[in-house]
């Protein structure tokens, strides 16, 4: 049996913050998929430039890939996390501005991305696998159930409303959560999650045996217990 747990949902529903709390807790390691977009995003941004796209075929998938494996771009296991590394620099922090994120849904649209970042995350899984450690890997995006891991024997799909999706991703960034301040996030929000939801290739959807969290009354705690109770559950030891 496959030991991969698959959390998927929209922007800032709390993916990562639950699937990294899961993993901690059943001893697992945890991989964010979105941050390999994101690092990859960063890596083109710099080194290929955001005026490329539309111009004839800067922004190509082939060429992304290029980029990505010259540079390289990889996901890291420290501690039990996956962490994101451009040329041997852990980005973590500088996937998070702005620029990246008006940005990657664009480059996550690319088939041939796609491809090579599912190939980097099945490798990462089976290395974990293969060294021993951890007993299994949270996998957090927006294609996990469908696409990536689809024989996954847990797959949850997490969502909350708009708004407290926008009030949590400010607070998370300690930005004051207040009227116009969350009804801007919460566009950028939505338009994001449209762009994802749209796209031709592995659209954010939940898998047909993924498990519905609606997390807008929940605390963070209740929905990782929730998880963990499923995962205890169904992966024996
Ligand atoms: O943390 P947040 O929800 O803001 O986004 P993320 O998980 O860091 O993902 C950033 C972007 O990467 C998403 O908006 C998608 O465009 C893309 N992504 C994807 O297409 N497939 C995944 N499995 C994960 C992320
Ligand atoms: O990965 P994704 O973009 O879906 O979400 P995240 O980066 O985990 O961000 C969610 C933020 O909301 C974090 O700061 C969580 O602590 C917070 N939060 C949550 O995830 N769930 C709740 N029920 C309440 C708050």
């Amino acid at each position: 049996m496959l030991r991969v747990i698959a959390i998927d949902g929209p922007a800032a529903s709390g993916k990562s913050s639950t699937a990294g709390l899961v993993a901690k807790r059943l001893g697992w390691a945890h991989l964010d998929s979105g941050a390999l977009y994101r690092a990859l995003t960063l890596a083109v941004l710099d080194n290929i430039g955001e005026g490329g796209r539309g111009k004839g075929d800067a922004w190509s998938g082939s060429r992304i890939v290029a980029v990505a494996e010259r540079l390289p771009v990889r996901l890291v296991l420290v501690s039990e996390e996956f962490r994101p590394e451009v040329a041997g620099v852990d980005v973590e922090g500088a996937i998070r501005s702005e620029r990246v994120t008006r940005h990657v849904s664009a480059l996550a649209a690319i088939p041939e991305v796609r491809t090579w970042v599912n190939a980097q995350q099945r490798r990462a899984v089976e290395g974990v696998k293969v060294g021993g450690g951890a007993e299994g890997v949270v996998v957090d995006g927006r294609d996990i159930g469908t696409v990536v891991f689809p024989e996954a024997p847990l797959k949850i799909f997490l969502t909350a409303t708009p708004d407290e999706r926008a009030r949590r991703r400010l607070s998370q960034r300690g930005e004051a959560v207040d009227g116009e301040v969350v009804r801007r996030e919460s566009q950028a929000l939505a338009a994001r999650d449209a762009a994802d939801s749209n796209r031709r290739i592995a659209p954010l959807k939940p898998a047909p045996d993924a498990v519905l969290l609606d997390t807008t009354a929940l605390t963070l705690e209740q929905q990782v217990a929730r998880v963990v109770e499923l995962a205890r559950g169904l992966f024996p030891g």
